[in-house]
């Protein structure tokens, strides 16, 4: 029988991204799949229902839950939906499992295969699938377009006949995705841009996009082409030369991240007050404890002049297009296991599933989160 797929509403506060957009609908039915959806599914990403072609319209939440062989979510099931899930249902979605111990046993006691979206390895065949990537790429971009809303100055050089206008100096800290599509956004602005990563890898990367790359002498390889945790030492070091970037830039954008660890202080009270008056400091790090000493998540803290935003789910602020992306992912992410006959079967020698796995067959398959949840 054809796979069901269903998509509900978003019900997390704040959350306006959606699962499914009407082109990836589409795709599914195009492959043999059923896909049932809550009412106004889209609708806080600005897809009305009407977009939606060949699909059907449940009954309610509870009738998608009821009959979906496979829940595509963005942010984790909650409690309630995965007691109304049919027993061995698939959900996939992000996950949060680090945070999520509850939901994570609840889904392995109903026996619910689970995959999350943070877990799809990051090698070239699944750069398509890759979720963190592309909402990261869309918070990169949101960050400048907030600093740039935020600073009482221009951000290109401006020839008037009032004068020239001098650039706005941007700092971006922490060159992955988001950082890399920051710099880009804030060149496009017109910005001086100036960037830094404790991977010596991105130096490349950073001159590319035409900005200036910080040397502090500390490099810091990781496993996996993440970063790891510098000593205090390297952070010494780092932050004496960054301190003094950090007080000549107009807006200070950072970014910077250690998988499954609280995020890396990096600019500190000491060198906000060294910042001038009327700069600002946006700090995507903020949900996991911030860049900034002085980043309140869901805030904007005005101190001596700078003001410092630690936005909270920024994707949701841009969410048409977060949610095309995403809704992408998870089409090639799942398109693999949907059979000609339009039947759902899962290739468990394929890397892509076995390590995106959260939970299956009445077991959590991921390792650090079983430790985590199990003990
Ligand atoms: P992330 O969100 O984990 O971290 C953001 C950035 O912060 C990283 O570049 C990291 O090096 C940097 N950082 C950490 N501690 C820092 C510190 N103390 N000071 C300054 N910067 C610091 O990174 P994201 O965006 O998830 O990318 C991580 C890696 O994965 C990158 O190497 C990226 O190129 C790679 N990647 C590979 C893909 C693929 O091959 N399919 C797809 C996407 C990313």
């Amino acid at each position: 029988m054809a796979v069901t797929i269903g998509a509900l509403v978003e019900r997390a506060a704040g959350e306006t991204r959606a699962s499914l957009v009407p082109e990836v609908a589409e795709k599914f039915a195009a492959a043999g799949a059923r896909v049932l959806l809550e009412r106004g599914v889209a609708v806080g990403a600005q897809f009305p229902d009407a977009l939606f072609r060949k699909v059907e319209w449940a009954d309610g939440a509870d009738a998608v839950l009821a009959q979906a062989d496979v829940l595509l979510t963005v942010q984790p099931p909650t409690l309630a939906a995965i007691g109304k899930l049919k027993a061995g249902a698939v959900v996939v979605g992000f996950m949060q499992a680090h945070a999520r111990a509850a939901e994570v046993k609840a889904m392995q006691q109903r026996r619910i295969t689970s995959f999350a979206m943070e877990f799809v390895p990051r090698i070239s065949r699944a750069q398509s699938m890759d979720a963190l990537s592309s909402q990261a790429a869309v918070a990169g971009y949101k960050a400048v377009l907030i600093a740039a809303n935020t600073l009482d100055r221009f951000l290109p050089m401006l020839t008037t006949a009032a004068g020239t206008i001098r650039p706005a100096q941007v700092l971006i800290v922490g060159v992955g995705v988001a950082g890399l599509q920051a710099i880009a956004t804030a060149k496009r602005l017109g910005a001086i841009v100036e960037a830094y990563d404790v991977r010596s890898a991105t130096r490349e990367q950073v001159k590319s996009l035409g900005a200036k790359f910080i040397d502090t002498g500390v490099s810091a390889e990781g496993a996996g082409g993440y970063a790891r945790e510098l000593t205090d030492e390297e952070r010494k070091r780092q932050q004496e030369v960054l301190d003094a970037r950090i007080a000549a830039a107009d807006a200070v954008i950072t970014t910077a991240a250690v998988p499954g660890r609280k995020a890396p202080r990096i600019v500190s009270r000491a060198a906000v007050e060294r910042m001038k008056a009327g700069a600002v400091v946006v700090d995507i790090a903020a949900e996991s404890g911030g860049n900034c000493e002085l980043t309140r998540a869901g805030e904007t803290v005005l101190h001596g002049g700078v003001r410092i935003v630690g936005p909270v789910n920024l994707p949701a602020q841009l969410a048409y297009h977060a949610s095309e992306m995403y809704a992408r992912n998870l089409y090639n992410f799942l398109k693999p296991a949907i059979g000609r006959d339009g039947q759902l079967a899962i290739d468990w020698n394929d890397e892509v599933f076995a390590q995106s796995c959260l939970t299956h067959d009445g077991a959590i398959r991921h390792e650090a989160t079983r430790k985590a949840v199990e003990g």
